[in-house]
């Protein structure tokens, strides 16, 4: 399909879809970059005069925004007119697990996929270039063709439209988006028609260089996503796994993580311990890619990579275990601070952030806590909570266990202790000889980070305990 790309339309204003556009839009101002979504307060949210307002946060953000909105850039929920004027379309929408029927709790919920479709199919007009962005399971490119293509049929007669479907998975982290976008990896796009991929790489050619623009057959590239993703979380519960070996054995897992790493066969990227992985995508992701396996038969290999989703589980109890137990084997009625809620650090996102597992867990035990993460918002704490809570006791109230806090000094006020649960860089900075004087004692910060400088903690009277430190002693001093 040979066109020229004068306008692009993408379906969905998340987490990807705005930032990628954005970034387009910055890079391309040649041309008209529209973002559609059914959900009318978010795109009021991106068109909100106030950055601060942004549905997302990412560092970068808010400048890529004020230079291109309302210049090359807009954000609609008019997505009949903004397919209607596009050549070029691209699906950003969300492919949650499945929650109920045929493949639930495993396979990919391909509903916004096949709606989006659906719309492409009715309001497209010409030739149109359909790209895949969402993350799907291999082969849904088939699905959306078919759906095109019967569509070709349908509207044959009232106005003519082709289309070409491309894969072109998006790779960017959260927090670090708008410089993965700007000096990607790579950038991969699979299909079979060449025009289409090249109208595809004269846009990225705008700022990525042409080596690494990787062109591959339409179903490598939706696998490579599934497994880059796989590949990734693979290597947070391998270092978790071991962090809980170092608690045993008096290794340090910073230690083995700088050693492990410094072989270039295994790179010292991602061997950070933590409380296991969150973001909306790895376990979903692997769940789809545990679902594929078993229907097409290969059981050990969904088993292999179910494993890694149950380290994952398996280090958040444990942490929560671990926990109660420094604290004398009950926290009823005891003041816990939680520093940290979004699943990384420099993300306002929290689906999956492993702070909900464990502060739900601490209030089921009976603790009450107070939460302090410097870009979530207080409604979304509460919703991740009740949620989680719900299903375990929904006896429990959750705002009368929680508080939610700007103030380290509230967090710390007659507190028995302190976790730290995000990798935020202002939690570097705590004095904690200041934030001791205000606890309970005898009084415990948990790092489940690693964030902190024990040279911090010399003068201060806390216990600490540190995720995969081997002399996890009660008190350094
Ligand atoms: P998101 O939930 O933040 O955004 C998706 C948006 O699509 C929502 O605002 C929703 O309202 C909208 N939507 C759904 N169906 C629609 C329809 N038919 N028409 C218009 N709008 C519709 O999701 P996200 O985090 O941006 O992820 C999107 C996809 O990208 C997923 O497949 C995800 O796996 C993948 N991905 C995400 C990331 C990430 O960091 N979040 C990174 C790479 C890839
Ligand atoms: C991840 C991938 O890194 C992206 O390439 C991919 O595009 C994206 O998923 C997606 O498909 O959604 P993201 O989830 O935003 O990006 O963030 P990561 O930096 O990968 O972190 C994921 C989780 O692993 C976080 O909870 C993080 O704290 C944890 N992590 C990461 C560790 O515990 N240790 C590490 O060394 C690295």
């Amino acid at each position: 399909m040979n066109i020229e790309v004068k306008t692009i339309c993408c379906i969905g204003a998340g987490y990807v879809g705005g930032p990628t556009m954005a970034v387009i839009a910055d890079k391309c101002k040649h041309l008209k970059v529209i973002v559609v979504d059914l959900n009318k307060e978010k795109i009021d949210s991106w068109n909100d005069r106030d950055l601060t307002k942004l549905p997302v946060y990412e560092p970068g953000l808010k400048d890529l925004i004020q230079r291109c909105r309302s210049k090359n850039l807009f954000f609609k929920t008019d997505i009949k007119k903004a397919i209607a004027e596009s050549d070029m379309i691209f699906i950003s929408v969300n492919t949650p697990t499945k929650k109920s029927g045929l493949g639930a709790g495993e396979a990919s919920d391909l509903k916004f996929i096949e709606s989006s479709a659906r719309s492409i199919a009715k309001f497209a007009i010409g030739d149109t270039i359909v790209v895949e962005k969402s993350t799907i399971p291999v082969k849904t490119a088939e699905v959306i063709k078919t759906i095109l293509v019967s569509s070709q049929n349908e509207f044959k007669n009232k106005s003519k439209k082709s289309f070409t479907v491309l894969s072109s998975p998006e790779f960017l982290a959260e927090g670090t988006a708008i410089n993965d976008l700007l000096n990607p990896s790579r950038v991969l796009i699979g299909g079979d028609d060449d025009d289409a991929i090249n109208s595809l790489v004269d846009i990225y050619k705008n700022w990525v260089k042409e080596e690494k623009i990787l062109k591959t057959n339409i179903w490598s590239s939706e696998l490579s996503k599934l497994t880059a993703n796989a590949f990734l979380a693979q290597r947070v519960s391998s270092i978790n796994s071991i962090s809980a070996l170092c608690e045993k054995t008096g290794a340090d897992i910073s230690e083995v993580a700088k050693a492990v790493g410094m072989d270039y066969r295994i790179g010292n990227n991602f061997l950070k311990p933590g409380p296991g992985f969150g973001g909306s995508c790895f376990k979903k992701d692997i769940l789809n890619l545990v679902y594929i396996c078993k229907f097409y038969g290969l059981n050990d290999v969904a088993g292999y990579w179910n494993q890694v989703l149950k380290i994952n589980q398996w280090q958040q109890s444990r942490l929560t275990n671990i926990i109660v137990t420094k604290l004398f084997g009950t926290i009823t009625n005891k003041k816990i601070g939680i520093l940290g809620f979004a699943f990384k650090a420099n993300t306002n996102d929290t689906r999956e952030s492993p702070a909900i597992n464990i502060s739900s867990e601490l209030i089921i035990e009976g603790a009450e806590l107070t939460i302090l993460d410097p870009k979530v918002e207080e409604v979304s704490i509460l919703k991740d909570l009740k949620e989680f809570i719900i299903n375990k006791d929904p006896s429990i109230k959750v705002e009368n266990q929680v508080e939610i806090t700007s103030s380290y000094e509230q967090i710390a006020t007659d507190a028995d202790a302190i976790i730290i649960l995000t990798d935020w860089d202002d939690f570097k900075k705590i004095e904690w000889q200041n934030l001791s004087r205000l606890m309970r004692k005898p009084s415990w910060v948990f790092d489940c980070r690693n964030t902190i400088n024990l040279n911090n903690f010399k003068e201060s009277d806390l216990n600490i305990w540190k995720l995969g430190f081997g002399s996890n002693i009660n008190n350094l001093k």
